[in-house]
């Protein structure tokens, strides 16, 4: 019976789909609805993930969600916090370059509207099983064919965008948002990346080469009860849906959040919002517990008609974010453009000066502590 549905994904993809921002398609997903909810509806998360990606279930655009914040303006004691890192079960390289693990795309969507800047897509990959990975982790993906100089191309890594039990819920899976690289070079040439270029254009069957899973500066915190301000520019993105998925949209025996997720994402317009509607749903169900803000640089302005990258819209909520920084239980995640880094550390220079602390100092702090996470690139 699943392999009925999955055999039509193939069209979905093909015709393209409802969350690359045009409506072209939502008979075929209809059509495809009604075959999943009278084959398989035993299989909830399967109609989960396509509920979630039809663009008929979005809502209108609300910039900036308002939900008040747990603000204390208590400086906490640093207590001694049981290291993420040093969790069991993290499993790291258990596939190397010389021995990858050989996946089959299942699904390949593009989630960026027509008229965005550059194309971003959802890729699903099997595993069965096999690569055991964690919220927050990379895998590396070894494109086809060779280089130059005729050797294997060298893996890329990839930030993981699917929550540990994966976007169909049977630790089956493994997700990647993946920007396609094209750009023009000295000579005027279009070049494109290798990697992205292989992944956004694999079709459902397709095999592609993992590696990993790989990193751990980016595992979340254990703590249920924590502060978690993620901060994303465009593909950036990825390990925060991974986080949100587990808090929000599945149950899990030893983890229950009840604490509070802010996400800022930066991105070029509105057509390039990437899981704009997952996030606006989680949103909606749980009001108390996240807060969304969404920073589009070539379509907004601040009131001094500065470009609103995402450093611009933290700026609004500067005080408050810096309360919520001193707390011993929050923790800040920031992935995508290296430069995004310098502009937040401006911010809270200033912020951290007026309360007589060195920022650089108290973010070497907050790093040890493992309160304060980058991956940049
Ligand atoms: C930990 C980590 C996680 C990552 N996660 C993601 C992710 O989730 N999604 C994602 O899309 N990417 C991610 N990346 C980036 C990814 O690894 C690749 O670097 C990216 O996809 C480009 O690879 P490529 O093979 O397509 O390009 P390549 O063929 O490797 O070409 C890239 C090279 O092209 C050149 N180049 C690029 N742009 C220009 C330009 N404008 N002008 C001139 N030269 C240029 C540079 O020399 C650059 O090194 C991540 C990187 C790291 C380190
Ligand atoms: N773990 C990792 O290391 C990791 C994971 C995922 C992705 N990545 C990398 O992250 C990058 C994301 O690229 P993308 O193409 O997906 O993004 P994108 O869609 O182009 O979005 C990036 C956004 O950031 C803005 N921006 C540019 N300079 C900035 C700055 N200095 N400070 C803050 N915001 C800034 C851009 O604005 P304008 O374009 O309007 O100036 C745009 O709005 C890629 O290089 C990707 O390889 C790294």
């Amino acid at each position: 019976m699943i392999k009925l549905v999955i055999s039509l994904l193939p069209l979905l993809i093909k015709h393209g789909c409802c969350c690359c921002g045009c409506y072209r398609c939502c008979s075929l997903i209809s059509i495809i609805k009604v075959v999943v909810v009278v084959v398989v509806s035993p299989h909830k998360n399967i109609l989960r993930w396509i509920f979630l990606n039809n663009k008929s279930t979005r809502e209108a655009c609300s910039y900036g969600g308002r939900v008040k914040a747990q603000v204390t303006t208590e400086v906490p004691v640093k207590v001694v916090k049981e290291s993420k890192k040093q969790e069991e079960g993290i499993v790291v390289n258990k596939f190397k370059p010389k021995d990858p693990y050989t996946g089959r795309c299942l699904l390949n969507t593009r989630i960026t509207g027509d008229d965005a800047p550059g194309e971003t897509w959802h890729i699903v990959f099997t595993t069965q099983g096999e690569v055991p990975y964690r919220e927050g982790q990379s895998i590396g993906v070894i494109p086809e064919g060779i280089d130059k100089n005729g050797k294997p191309h060298k893996l890329r890594l990839y930030s993981i965008a699917s929550s540990a039990i994966g976007d169909f819920g049977d630790s089956k899976t493994v997700s990647l948002c993946v920007k396609r690289l094209v750009y023009t070079n000295e000579s005027g040439e279009l070049v494109k990346g290798v990697c992205s270029n292989f992944l956004c254009d694999l079709k459902p069957g397709d095999e592609a080469k993992i590696t990993g899973p790989v990193g751990k500066e980016m595992l979340m915190p254990k703590d249920p009860n924590a502060t978690i301000i993620m901060l994303a520019t465009g593909t950036g993105i990825a390990p925060f849906r991974s986080f949100l998925w587990k808090m929000f949209f599945e149950e899990h025996e030893d983890y229950k959040f009840n604490g509070l997720a802010w996400l800022f994402l930066g991105v070029p317009t509105s057509s390039s919002l990437l899981y704009k509607e997952e996030f606006e749903k989680m949103k909606e169900k749980n009001p108390e517990n996240f807060r969304l803000d969404f920073a589009v640089s070539r379509e907004q302005t601040n009131d001094k008609g500065e470009k609103m990258y995402i450093q611009t819209r933290m700026a609004e909520y500067a005080q408050e974010l810096w309360e919520l920084l001193k707390k011993d239980n929050t923790f800040v995640y920031m992935c995508g453009l290296k430069g995004m880094e310098k502009g937040i550390d401006e911010i809270m220079v200033s912020l951290a000066a007026k309360d007589g602390i060195d920022w650089l100092e108290y973010k070497k702090q907050l790093k040890r502590s493992e309160q304060w996470n980058v991956e940049v690139y």
